[in-house]
């Protein structure tokens, strides 16, 4: 079952034990193309004044990783924001467009009903509560869910069985670890949600090329074994797409999952 099903209800069957490839096999038979998120010809304003986007579209599809490469001040985060309706901290509004999560319009909802339904935004930088220990960390990942605590126990364990650095560092407080296990515990804390959907926010940044490999691969073994989408804001782009099932690229005002050679590429 995928960490995206049966959420939010108490007493629902739990997860089976991580079988390989299962979700992934459930997608395919039931059609991998229906999109799990459309961002269709936004435009984003910050200030009222400042136009960052326009005429951004793209799409991911349930069930894949989706690369948005750009270089720096693409507007890479800003779209990421904008789907996870955090723009108004920051003064920003999606002033055209629409973006659709799962059949719903995202502005019709605030950013926690989101993560409630299934889309969570692991931002750059990491933001550990670094006075928490990890565990707690994690645990403030399952808040917005409630639910019994054994269910809260089960998907720490399986956060732990992707991380087991974590688990090693349980107890440790969160801003003292290092970098590449602070990204982790971003990741883990998002997974307590159980999203159907993760948009993630240079996970790379700052880490040593050994560490980013690490973390991508989890990324992948997510993606295949428990069923959960990926939008994956990156400046690294091999590593982006050694993983991605589709990219597309933010350069100035323009991003589209439809792209021309040589940037189109497709994974199955
Ligand atoms: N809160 C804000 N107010 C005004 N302008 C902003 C704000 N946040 C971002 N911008 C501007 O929007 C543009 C896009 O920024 P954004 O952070 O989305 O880019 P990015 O592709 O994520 O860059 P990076 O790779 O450095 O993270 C930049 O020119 C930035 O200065
Ligand atoms: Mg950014």
């Amino acid at each position: 079952m995928p960490v995206g099903s049966d959420r939010n209800v108490e007493g629902a069957a739990q997860p089976p034990p991580l079988g390989a490839g299962a979700a992934a096999d459930r997608i395919a038979a039931t059609g991998a193309a229906a999109p799990i998120l459309s961002v269709n010809n936004i435009e984003v304003v910050y200030d009222h004044v400042i136009l960052v986007l326009k005429g951004v579209s793209l799409t991911v599809p349930k069930g894949k990783i989706v690369a948005l490469l750009g270089a720096n001040g693409a507007g890479k985060s800003t779209t990421l924001k904008a789907i996870s309706n955090l723009l108004s901290a920051e003064r920003g509004e999606v002033t055209k467009g629409s973006i659709i999560f799962d059949g719903e319009e995202v502005h019709a909802r605030s950013p926690n009903e989101l993560v409630r339904r299934g889309c969570i935004q692991v931002m750059e930088g990491r933001h550990c509560f670094a006075h928490l220990s990890v565990e707690e960390n994690l645990l403030t990942g399952a808040f917005t869910r409630g639910g019994a605590g054994a269910a809260i126990r089960r998907d720490l364990d399986l956060v732990y069985s992707y991380f087991p650095r974590l688990k090693e560092r349980r107890s440790a407080t969160a801003g003292y670890i290092s970098g590449g296990e602070q990204q982790m515990c971003a990741i883990g804390r998002a997974l307590m949600s159980r999203p159907k959907m993760i948009l993630l926010d240079e996970p790379s940044m700052g880490l040593a090329p050994q560490l980013v490999e690490e973390i991508f691969k989890i990324v992948g073994d997510l993606n295949a074994k428990e069923g959960v989408s990926f939008l994956l804001a990156e400046q690294n782009t091999r590593m982006a797409l050694k993983r991605a099932t589709a990219m597309c690229w933010k350069a100035a005002a323009w991003c589209s999952t439809a792209m021309p050679r040589p940037w189109a590429r497709t994974r199955t």
